[in-house]
């Protein structure tokens, strides 16, 4: 089934937000606590245009890259979908039960890819939001969720839904595997600064190193992921009871036990201590580290010695969010 026809001066423009991991990365894959932050800032905006002449499909464009997908993507059910975008297309023609019109897809990103910033999830819920929009039927966020879900497997292997799950609500998350989303307020807003090492990692690989590791030594293991999650539990006290300087100490705390779990990297580690002896209340490496970015928790009176001293150790770029 064909959806009806648009007018090709319509666009449909739907986006999706980087994020950060405030705490709890690898070990929330182990059902363990963890806190995400939607970087409203950071965006992905997708546009999507009717286009009458040519094949029917999806044209699509992000940057200098342009691939065409054919209306019957969404067929190959022999074929094993190793492509997030492709993927992200035919799962929401599979839940819609329509085929492709002439459409053309324009991806635009500000969030860096392979940073621990989720520029991955973010392209398949802006593109599965503008998609469904549309083909006449906006998909609501517990559908969008598990469509990106699905496609994050892609990139992450065992993923734990987090990621996902932060971008598609964007807003402030306590997640734990397989439970309901539960949010919660900060007593006071806090900024964090973004770090980026400029050097690109993936995820996929540092989740499967860390799941060797815990296979291989599971008595050393185990209690290092239920300490990260016991951390979490009293992070989350600490920002319902505005108590930064808590907060801070349990984020450096986390980053110790994430070196443990080999996960961290020269560059992430010279970024923590910068932003630790510039008066940062607390750092550490957010995401699936290796590379990517780091997270600092800093005060108005010292966020601008933070950011020169994560300038100056190396980080290719800062970014800025307020949390609460
Ligand atoms: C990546 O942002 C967070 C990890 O815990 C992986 C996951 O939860 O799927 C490293």
């Amino acid at each position: 089934m064909y959806p009806e026809a648009f007018p090709e001066s319509v666009v449909f423009t739907a986006s999706a937000p980087a994020k950060v991991i405030l705490c709890g990365e690898h070990a929330v894959v182990y059902n363990q606590p963890a806190i995400a932050i939607p970087v409203s800032d950071l965006r992905v905006t997708v546009r999507i245009q009717r286009h009458q002449s040519g094949a029917p499909g999806l044209r699509l464009i992000a940057g200098d890259l342009e691939r065409f997908l054919p209306s019957n993507v969404s067929f190959h059910e022999e074929q094993a979908v190793t492509d997030a975008l492709e993927l992200t297309v035919r799962l929401v023609l599979e839940t819609l039960k329509c085929s492709l019109p002439g459409l053309t897809a324009t991806i635009e990103s500000q969030i860096p890819v392979a940073s621990g910033l989720g520029s991955g999830a973010a392209v398949s819920a802006a593109l599965g939001r503008a998609l469904s929009a549309a083909l006449g039927n906006p998909l609501d966020n517990p559908t969008l969720n598990t469509i990106v879900y699905e496609v994050e497997k892609i990139h992450h292997g065992t993923p734990s839904g987090i990621d996902n799950t932060v971008i598609v609500y964007e807003q402030p998350i306590f997640f734990v595997r397989n439970h309901p989303i539960q949010t919660f307020t900060a007593a006071a807003p806090f900024t964090l600064l973004i770090a980026d090492t400029g050097r690109g990692a993936l995820t996929k690989v540092a989740v499967g190193d860390v799941r060797r590791l815990y296979e291989t030594e599971p008595e050393r293991i185990k209690p290092i992921l239920s300490a990260i999650g016991d951390l979490v539990t009293l992070a989350r006290g600490a920002i319902e009871n505005g108590d930064l300087t808590r907060l801070g100490a349990l984020m450096t705390q986390n980053h110790a036990y994430l070196q443990q779990l080999t996960v961290s990297s020269d560059e992430l580690d010279q970024l923590v201590r910068a932003a630790l002896d510039a008066g940062a209340l607390g750092a550490k490496l957010s995401g699936g580290g290796r590379g990517g970015n780091m997270i600092a928790l800093v005060m108005p009176e010292n966020k601008s010695a933070v950011r020169a001293a994560l300038v100056r150790s190396g980080a290719k770029y800062v970014y800025e969010t307020l949390v609460g």
